[in-house]
């Protein structure tokens, strides 16, 4: 029987090596549907969701990722997907040019900051930009900390003059309670996207790292949190990756205690999150009640800052 799983043969999950009809069920049931799923799923994603060991799992990815053909791309084909990468404004020129153009899809971008640097009012204005640049485009939004507001969506509309219960009406919001919900919302998004035919473009997570942070206090919780935390930056970056869609979430900063020059603040989540992330932004208050963002890491664009301002009207250019 397992010769007939020859590689090239493999054309759905039951034509896998080691997944009969039961194991096929269960595959499906936690949402590895397809190929394409599977093939992007990690050993211990499998192993957990279906109950095999290490060696069966990799075993059965590996032959998705050859069916697929996955492994080296050219740097053709690399070009071509880029091309398909929107960009989504953030509302001010300037902003969005020191982001090359406005938030990428297919990756995740991290906006982190003290209280009140304008994580959230970003979010919200990303948010109504996307469902502006397109009739039919859908938001995904995880708010854990219950500061996702309609009102100043509909503020934000009326400032673009567009229909603000359309707008609405393409805003999926989503309120976690704590960190195991967090990330079982972000594992249903695939399917909700699939089943209901979402053309979602932008998923916010705002934000990431509060409810790990409350929950894992205390050196012993540390570990466990960051390997949680990379499961989830993990589900993101998929997400991001397989439907073409931008990942924007949400960080807090705490007191750096051993730095005396520079800025005295880092980033929570540490290099689980930086690592997953593909474009860093650190936000702070300017001078005169402005906003500062600063790129500190992107592939390709060089470290830079800008200013803005937040309004009724939403994130605008000084
Ligand atoms: P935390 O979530 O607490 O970490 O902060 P944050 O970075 O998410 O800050 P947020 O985006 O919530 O920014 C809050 C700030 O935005 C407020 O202090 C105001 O200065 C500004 N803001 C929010 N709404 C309005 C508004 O309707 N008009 C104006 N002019 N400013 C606003
Ligand atoms: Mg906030």
């Amino acid at each position: 029987m397992a010769e007939d799983k020859n590689n090239t043969k493999v054309k759905s999950i039951t034509d896998l090596p080691g997944v009969g009809s039961a194991t096929a069920e269960k595959l499906i049931e936690a949402g590895y549907d397809n190929l394409m799923s599977i093939a992007v799923a990690s050993p211990g994603d499998l192993m957990e969701s279906i109950g095999v060991g290490e060696g069966v799992a990799r075993k059965i990815i590996s032959a998705a990722r050859d069916a697929l053909e996955m492994g080296f791309e050219t740097g053709v084909d690399l070009l071509e997907k880029r091309k398909k990468v929107l960009k989504i404004s953030t509302g001010s020129k300037a902003f969005d040019r020191l982001l090359g153009g406005g938030v990428e899809t297919g990756c995740i971008t991290e906006l982190f900051g003290e209280y009140g640097s304008g994580k959230t009012q970003v979010a919200h204005s990303l948010a109504v930009n996307v469902v502006a640049s397109d009739p039919e485009a859908q938001v995904i939004y995880i708010d854990t900390e219950n500061t996702f507001r309609p009102e100043r969506i509909i503020d934000m509309c009326n400032a673009k003059k567009i229909d603000y219960k359309n707008a609405l009406s393409r805003i999926r919001v989503a309120r976690a309670y704590n960190s195991d919900h967090q990330m079982l919302l972000v594992e249903k998004i695939d399917e909700l996207i699939k089943k209901e035919k979402l053309k979602a473009k932008l998923v916010v997570v705002d934000s990431l790292t509060a409810h790990f942070r409350a929950e894992f206090v205390g050196r012993g919780t540390l570990a466990e949190r960051q390997q949680k935390l990379n499961r989830h930056m993990h589900e993101l970056l998929k997400l991001a990756d397989y439907h073409n869609l931008a990942v924007v979430v949400t960080n807090q900063v705490m007191a750096k205690p051993d730095i005396f020059f520079g800025d005295p603040t880092q980033a929570i989540g540490g290099h689980v999150v930086a690592h997953s992330s593909t474009f860093r932004v650190y936000l702070r208050k300017g001078k005169k009640g402005t906003r500062v963002a600063r790129l500190v890491d992107s592939p390709n664009l060089p470290e830079e800052e800008c200013a803005f301002i937040i309004t009724k009207d939403g994130i605008q250019d000084i």
